[in-house]
């Protein structure tokens, strides 16, 4: 499986959105990665569901739902209505409900992601490896973007990647997110990740195309 490449918008203008997704399009980037923060799971509020169903208009990428809330299973139908392709939930937000809300996004015929912080082991989401499609292990405190990546985690993507041989995965997605760039990329694939979210290193470039290809 290659490398996917999901740019943050939380680091694009907001002025520009649809400039800005195009560029990343064009540049080769397949999914762009939407941070929704509701400034109780993280200490800080960004954009919901009608951003991501102005977005969907926009053809031929897929649009990557990072949900970073305090109640996943109360707002996860409004992401489905408003057109995500994947939509990533964390476990520590509403731990009695991650299956149920699993299976709710998959029944939709959406992707379903599962995201554990830092400070969460892998073995804790273990059990919910055979229904996801993707895992997404977060390298900084979710809640902001332009963060130094944080290398003690790194291990967690080899861990994800021994777990999903076990349980014949082989198409499961372990996408990172938080301080990525072209050398803390090459540590995230070379331990087994495939897909990898970057912010502030693609819209910070001065060249957003040679960013996105340096990742890949
Ligand atoms: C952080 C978000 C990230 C953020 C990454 O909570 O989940 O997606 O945009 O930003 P960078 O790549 O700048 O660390
Ligand atoms: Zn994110």
């Amino acid at each position: 499986m290659g490398i996917v490449v999901s740019p943050s918008i939380l680091s694009a203008d907001f002025a520009n959105l649809e400039r800005d997704v195009l560029a990343i399009k064009e540049a080769g980037a397949q999914w762009v990665h939407i941070d929704v923060m509701d400034g109780h799971f993280v200490p800080n509020i960004t954009i919901g569901a009608p951003v991501v169903k102005a977005l969907r208009k926009i053809q031929d990428i897929k649009l990557d739902v990072h949900l970073m809330i305090s109640e996943p299973k109360k707002y996860v139908k409004d992401f489905i209505s408003a057109g995500a392709d994947i939509i990533t939930f964390h476990y520590e937000a509403q731990k009695e409900f991650n299956m149920e809300i699993i299976e709710e996004i998959k029944s939709s015929n959406v992707m379903a992601g599962l995201s554990i912080k830092p400070k969460t082991p892998v073995c804790e989401i273990e059990r919910f490896i055979p229904y996801l499609d993707l895992v997404l292990i977060m390298t900084v405190e979710p809640g902001f973007g332009g963060q130094k990546f944080m290398h003690e985690c790194v291990n967690k993507i080899a861990d994800v990647r021994e777990y999903a041989r076990l349980a014949k995965k082989d198409n499961l997605f372990i996408q990172v997110d938080g301080g990525i760039n072209d050398k803390t990329a090459k540590i995230c694939k070379d331990l087994g990740a495939n897909s990898l979210v970057a912010g502030s290193y693609i819209f910070n470039s001065s060249n957003i195309s040679a960013a996105i290809n340096s990742l890949f």
